[in-house]
């Protein structure tokens, strides 16, 4: 592989560091037009809360976080969102998938999705769901790494005045 070592790390701890990169991160990837919540042009200011509430999601245990740090630098993340329903606590939804955007296309993703799936797997999970922004082709992506698209919302998303993109579900089956 072209990149330095990555190393994948489960629930992170929560540090004011980790909190700092997350957002960095997060704000970068979206500067740079990645569907991770957000359009471009956005602030720190902006994402913060909506980072904050994530973390704090995974603090109660309601979600789980992955993190791929590169040189001891956080380069990307997923995170696993558990189903609170007793009916679907067998699969899980992944969120923020996102590698820094100096670092795209270099297999990292490939390898960050590839370990959620394992975490799901060791979580006991049946399934993973994942939501898809279209129009940017990342459904081939996942779909390369297994996943099917189960449902698709047209144009689901507004991504500014009258522009619209669809809302695509990919799932994968663990078993
Ligand atoms: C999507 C993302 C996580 C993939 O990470 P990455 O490190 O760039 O991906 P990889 O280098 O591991 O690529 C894996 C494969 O997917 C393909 N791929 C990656 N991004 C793609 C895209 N946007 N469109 C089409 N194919 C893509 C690559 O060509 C590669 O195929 P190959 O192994 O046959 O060469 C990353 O591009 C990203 O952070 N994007 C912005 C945030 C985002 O939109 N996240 C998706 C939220 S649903």
């Amino acid at each position: 592989m072209a990149f330095m070592v990555l190393t994948l790390v489960r629930d992170p701890e929560l540090t004011p560091e980790l909190r700092a990169e997350l957002l960095a991160l997060w704000v970068d990837v979206s500067q740079a037009g990645g569907a991770v919540g957000f359009v471009p042009p956005v602030t720190a200011d902006q994402v913060r809360p909506v980072a904050e509430a994530q973390v704090a999601r995974v603090a109660e245990g309601r979600m789980r976080m992955l993190a791929a740090y590169e040189e001891g630098r956080l380069v990307g993340t997923t995170f696993l969102g558990l189903n609170d329903h007793y009916l679907m606590t067998h699969w899980c939804t992944l969120y923020t998938v996102m590698v820094h955007p100096s670092l795209q296309g270099g297999g990292r993703g490939r390898a960050l999705l590839n370990e959620a799936v394992e975490m799901a797997r060791d979580l006991g999970l049946d399934a993973l769901r994942l939501g898809v922004r279209g129009g940017l082709g990342t459904e081939d992506f996942y779909a390369s790494c297994g996943f099917k698209e189960v449902g698709r919302v047209p144009r689901g998303i507004r991504v500014g005045p009258g522009e619209e993109r669809d809302d695509i579900t990919m799932w994968l089956p663990l078993n």
